[in-house]
């Protein structure tokens, strides 16, 4: 194949995004490589094979986003259901509404509360403790919502999530719990909000379908970094560390593990996802993809429900989402100082949930690779020149 002009590694919506920009925008060829046998990185979802609903291979992806340009950009490769997220949670027996609002207050309490009362009642149970004292999370917890609130839907999942102690875990892992005092209880806040009409994996692979991309599937970068032309600018969205040798140590990760099974039934739990709060259930939540899709004509006699379990990563194990420990912040300061050198040295930028230690939002990691297409990649191939 010819020479690209630009070799992207990691085909998730970072490195399509950067992609699908510079074949379109500049006419350059570019080459997209990613390690697995599927383009998409953890957007990536696939028809479970006996029942045909759509499953998010990597944990349920949501879209929603408040920001103009990604909206636009987007709808340029699919169109968008009109699915708004909700999500319950089951703790002791009764199910409820999140994120906690005056539905969750009034049942929880068992009584009903105005806005003002509420308000006030959760106020006073805060008062425990000062946020600003707090010495970990559990203090911190109670702070923002009371001890009750915090005891039946924040210690157990949380402990799930971390396998730790709330009372072992920073303060610094949770910034605010939301509270509302109205019945609202849409999971996000954003303008725009849906779910590809024709899935995940049809969007991503229209942002690849162009003459001037080739993508190379199973072929991971490390093999093959050397066959390639070595003066090639490349976009990284691969795991920084990792590029890097570990010459700074491992940066620490939560996974997730994902139980899938088929059930002979319509439906299971009546909903997307529904969280488990207690304690001695081992799994965090359950989704049942069928209802993101209701507009779908699935099965009327069978369901895929998928468990999620939370632990840390071990080497080998996917990354989800960045622990952020002030070690990983301070190895985080020791890359970001490499890659600015790999930048100016080799042509090298570093972006993406991986290329730069960061959760993201799929709107932020489009948003983040417009911005870098906009602010370096365009004038170096523009002017010549630098990347950095
Ligand atoms: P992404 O990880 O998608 O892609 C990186 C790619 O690089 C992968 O395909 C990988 O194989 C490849 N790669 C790595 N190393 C390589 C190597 N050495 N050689 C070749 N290829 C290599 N967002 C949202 O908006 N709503 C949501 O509901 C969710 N839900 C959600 C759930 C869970 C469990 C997670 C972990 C994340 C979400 N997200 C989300 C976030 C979403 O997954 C995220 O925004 C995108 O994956 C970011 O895209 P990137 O391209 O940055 O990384």
């Amino acid at each position: 194949s010819p020479r690209p002009d630009l070799v992207v590694v990691g085909s998730g919506f970072f490195g399509l995004t950067v992609a699908e920009r510079v074949a379109t925008q500049l006419g350059k060829r570019v080459l997209v490589i990613d390690r697995r046998d599927h383009i998409g990185g953890n957007a990536y979802s696939a028809p479970e094979p006996e029942t045909g609903i759509e499953v998010h291979v990597y944990g349920a992806h949501l879209f929603h986003t408040s920001n103009e340009r990604v909206w636009q950009y987007v709808n340029q490769f699919t169109e968008f259901t009109n699915y708004q997220h909700k999500v319950y949670s089951i703790y002791q027996g009764q199910t409820y509404s999140l994120p906690m609002n005056l539905a969750t207050i009034c049942q929880y309490f068992g009584k009903s509360f105005s806005p003002a009362e509420a308000r006030a009642l959760v106020a006073e149970q805060a008062g425990e403790f000062d946020t600003a004292e707090a010495a970990n999370l559990e203090e911190k917890a109670i702070s923002l919502i009371g001890r009750p609130l915090y005891e039946a839907f924040i210690r157990g999942y949380t402990k799930k999530q971390w396998q730790t102690e709330p009372t072992d875990l920073p303060a610094a892992v949770i910034a605010r719990l939301p509270v509302r005092y109205t019945f609202d209880n849409r999971y996000f806040n954003d303008t725009y909000e849906g779910l590809p009409k024709d899935g995940y994996t049809a969007w991503l692979q229209r942002m690849a379908d162009h003459p001037n991309i080739e993508v190379r599937l199973d072929t991971d970068y490390f093999d093959v970094r050397d066959e390639l032309p070595s003066d090639v600018p490349t976009v990284f969205t691969g795991p920084i560390d990792k590029y890097f040798g570990y010459e700074a140590g491992e940066l620490g990760w939560r996974t997730l593990d994902f139980e899938t099974e088929v059930l002979p039934i319509e439906d299971f739990q009546g909903t997307s996802v529904m969280n488990y709060a207690d304690e001695e259930v081992p799994y965090t939540r359950i989704h049942e993809f069928r209802h993101f899709h209701p507009e779908r004509d699935y099965p009327k006699d069978k369901t895929v429900v998928v468990r999620e379990y939370s632990r840390f990563a071990q080497t080998g194990d996917e990354p989800y989402y960045p622990i952020n420990t002030p070690e990983d912040r301070a190895k985080l300061e020791r890359y970001r100082e490499l890659a600015a050198k790999e930048a100016a040295e080799k042509r090298v930028l570093f972006g993406g949930r991986l290329g730069t230690y960061k959760y993201l939002d799929m709107h932020m990691a489009i948003g983040s690779a417009l911005s870098m297409f906009d602010n370096r990649i365009r004038p170096f191939f523009d002017d010549g020149g630098a990347l950095d």
